[in-house]
């Protein structure tokens, strides 16, 4: 795991140049986008990249981690939605390559399965975006989830419904209770994590996935488990780190051979 500690935009950078990087090298690039706040300044990146610098998604597909059950077609807070506010309409991904779970599909365990076989069937994600619940989750596997789970209904923690009411004008009422996510096993097999967090608000979880024992209890300590995780943190989310120091001095000392 590469533990990086730096302000947000020098973050964002750097997830836009993994991003970038497998958009140039790659034929058929399959990008895992995730929602919520810590992506945005990527995609802002990405988008600004794509304006100025000629950056090209056409020949990308895309698939979100998450949405919510049960929320209006329309509902601006869909994951879908707001993917395509935040990125997908700003640059120039191909009619149909940004792929969702279905949250108001009628069977809700076909969409699952449906939605694995057809991450499968593009190749397997390169490069996955991940941001950090709270409570350790990531995409929507809360504490308790199985670490070798796969796209399913999950019902979402009361702590995660509190964090995502600013979406919803503070309503948590109007939060969604369930979503299809997929699950830790589907994550696992992307070829390459790249997990972003700020605020202090994310110090226990951010501590938890990189030094705490793995367990279901904080579901993003399975990511000690994959070969490749870049994990970008401001220096609030990494104030719990008890190898903070030691990740400081790998950052200043990095030899020109090792990749992100
Ligand atoms: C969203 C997702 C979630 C968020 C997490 C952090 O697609 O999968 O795991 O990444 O809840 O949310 P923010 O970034 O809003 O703090």
């Amino acid at each position: 795991m590469d533990v990086v500690v730096a302000p947000g935009p020098e973050a964002a950078r750097i997830a836009a140049d993994i991003v970038e990087r497998a958009l140039r090298t790659k034929e058929q690039p399959v990008l895992g986008l995730a929602t919520g706040s810590s992506p945005l300044a990527v995609y802002e990146e990405l988008a600004r990249r794509h304006a100025e610098e000629g950056l090209s998604f056409a020949h990308a597909r895309a698939f979100l981690l998450d949405e919510y059950v049960g929320l209006p077609e329309e509902h601006p807070e869909r994951y879908r939605h707001v993917i395509e506010r935040e990125l997908a309409e700003r640059v120039d991904f191909a009619l149909g390559a940004v792929q969702a779970p279905d949250g108001n599909a009628e069977d809700l365990a076909q969409a699952a399965a449906d939605y694995e076989r057809a991450i499968a069937e593009a190749g397997g994600v390169d490069v996955q975006l991940l941001g950090i619940g709270t409570d350790g989750h990531i995409a929507f596997n809360e504490p308790g989830s199985s670490l070798a789970s796969r796209t399913r209904i999950k019902t979402l923690t009361e702590q995660t419904r509190r964090d995502n009411a600013r979406f919803f004008d503070g309503d948590v009422d109007a939060v969604p209770r369930h979503c299809l996510t997929q699950g830790l096993g589907t994550i696992l097999e992307a070829r390459h994590l790249v997990l972003l967090a700020s605020g202090v608000s994310k110090a226990e979880a951010v501590h938890q996935m990189i030094e705490g024992p793995v367990s279901a209890m904080w579901p993003a300590t399975v990511l000690q488990m994959h070969p490749h995780v870049t994990v970008l943190v401001d220096d609030a989310a990494a104030s719990r780190l008890q190898l903070g120091s030691y990740f400081r001095e790998v950052r200043a000392h990095k030899p020109g051979w090792q990749p992100w």
